[in-house]
């Protein structure tokens, strides 16, 4: 038996029914003698047989209608009401199984539908969570979040990482006391005070190394428009800004790198208009130098065009199989001049028939400019060794002379457009600094990469390697 509420009271009615008809026995019993003419003695004896009788069949009859009660409504009812308060405990796994007894009422198959429902909506509400949970680490920015009261209530592994701060050190913190920089402290600041969005770029130096990051705050407002404090999203955007400066940089480069013949030009020209041209030895020394920063200038606008065509969306290279034997030849013959003028010569090992696919024109480009530095960068009479190996899947060429050597310091520096080891002695030769940028880039669209080793005084090698097959045509 349950000790439930509704057992117990159907109990208590069975004994009460059965004291009723024990006193209803009684009270007939005493009309007993009126229907008898029996003497006292059998007479009492009838009638405490009777009221025995009496008695056992009111219990038997009151046991029976206790238990058919019981079984039918009173311990289903005690077990719905087991359930609910389960359910209400917050244990949506609760089910009122009343299919053992004989009862089929609309209340256990409500309770057990609520049960459902709710089971169903703390699984979707814990599902939400995590999704809310995963966006938030995952979104790539720093989040901090400020209760009402001013103190933290949410931040990010990202927010963590860009601070070095870990969550117990700033949940329920206020932000004057986290130790923000001072720049996203004042931006929070206003966002309280004004309750408005805000945002700012700022720098941020965190265990020496600085980094940009645009803070964005503003204030989040209920459903009902009630004010729940405010939110802080930190975008990092270095690598923004760094580009920002490159495209600062070449552009200052670039107007420097004209106005510099351009300036010659001038100069020489009016001199000569001046005058000067009347002596026909200044006159030809004069022209002679016009015509060598012309040259430079129409150079240096090649090359630019030639590096902006490549960044352009669009580009892509021809890729056909080629043969290197000939496209190291071609790339010689286009430096021979510069090579017998410094009495230098090239020196070349190569598999024979050495195929691979590739954009040829590109490949001599690539090569002339390499040849190019070499010739350009070294003294008369030395030598310069290409050489070609296969290793792996890749086409390994090196350009070795045995020149001026560049210095550690300035290597990571090499392949940036317009930068120069020397600029004076580059622009002796007429260079702009813009070859080993367009050699990177070209090998770079081929799926390669390019290399350099240097000691000063002995030598430079630039290796290229480039893949023999390309897997998918590339264009950059
Ligand atoms: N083989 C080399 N030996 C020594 N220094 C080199 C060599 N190749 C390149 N350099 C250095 O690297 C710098 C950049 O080379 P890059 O080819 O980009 O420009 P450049 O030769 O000055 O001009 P251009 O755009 O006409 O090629 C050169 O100015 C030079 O200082
Ligand atoms: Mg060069």
């Amino acid at each position: 038996m349950t000790g439930g509420l509704y057992s117990r009271l159907i109990i208590a009615c069975a004994i009460l029914l059965s004291v009723l008809l024990t006193g209803l026995g009684i009270v007939l019993g005493q009309f007993f003698p009126l229907f008898s003419n029996e003497s006292g003695l059998d007479l009492q004896r009838k009638y405490w047989l009777f009221l025995i009788v009496t008695l056992v069949l009111a219990f038997v009859l009151a046991f029976f209608i206790a238990t058919r009660m019981m079984l039918q409504y009173a311990r289903p009812i005690d077990q719905v009401t087991k359930t609910a308060v389960q359910i209400a405990r917050g244990d949506y796994l609760a089910r009122t199984q009343t299919d053992e007894f004989e009862f089929d009422n609309e209340l256990a198959v409500a309770i057990d539908k609520i049960g459902n429902n709710l089971q169903e909506m703390s699984m979707l509400r814990t599902m939400e969570k995590e999704r809310l949970k995963t966006l938030i680490e995952s979104m790539g920015s720093g989040l901090l979040m400020f209760g009402r009261e001013g103190s933290v209530n949410l931040l990010n592994g990202v927010f963590e990482k860009t601070f070095g701060f870990s969550k117990s050190e700033v949940i329920g913190k206020t932000f004057k006391s986290i130790g923000l920089p001072t720049d996203i402290e004042n931006l929070i600041e206003e966002v309280f005070m004004t309750e408005q969005v805000h945002e700012k770029q700022v720098r941020v130096d965190v265990g020496g190394v600085s980094s940009y990051m645009s803070v964005y705050g503003a204030p989040v407002i209920g459903h009902h428009g009630n004010w729940l404090g405010i939110i802080v999203v930190l975008h990092d955007i270095t690598k923004l800004v760094q580009l920002e400066e490159v495209r600062k940089d070449f552009v200052a480069n670039v107007s420097h790198e004209l106005r510099t013949p351009v300036t010659s030009i001038k100069g020489f020209t009016e001199t000569l208009l001046d005058g000067a041209m009347e002596d026909p030895v200044i006159l030809k020394e004069f022209l002679g130098i016009i015509q060598k920063e012309s040259d430079r200038l129409h150079y240096l606008i090649d090359d630019l065009l030639a590096l902006s065509g490549m960044e352009r969306d669009g580009f892509s290279l021809q890729f056909t199989a080629v043969n290197l034997n000939a496209v190291i030849e071609d790339a010689i013959r286009g430096v021979s001049g510069k090579l017998e003028r410094k009495s230098m010569d090239v020196l070349v090992t190569i598999p024979d028939d050495f195929i691979l696919e590739a954009d040829a024109d590109r490949l001599i480009q690539v090569m002339v400019n390499l040849l190019s530095n070499a010739i350009n960068y070294s003294k008369e009479q030395t030598k310069i060794t290409v050489t070609v190996k296969k290793r792996q899947d890749d086409a390994v060429i090196e350009v070795r002379d045995e020149g001026i050597g560049i210095a550690q310091s300035e290597l990571p520096r090499l392949f940036e457009r317009f930068y120069r080891v020397d600029r004076a002695r580059s622009r002796e030769s007429g260079g702009t600094g813009l070859g080993l940028a367009i050699v990177k880039h070209l090998v770079e669209a081929h799926g390669g990469t390019v290399d350099v080793k240097s000691v000063m005084g002995q030598g430079t090698a630039f290796q290229i390697r480039i893949p023999m097959q390309q897997v998918e045509k590339q264009s950059v």
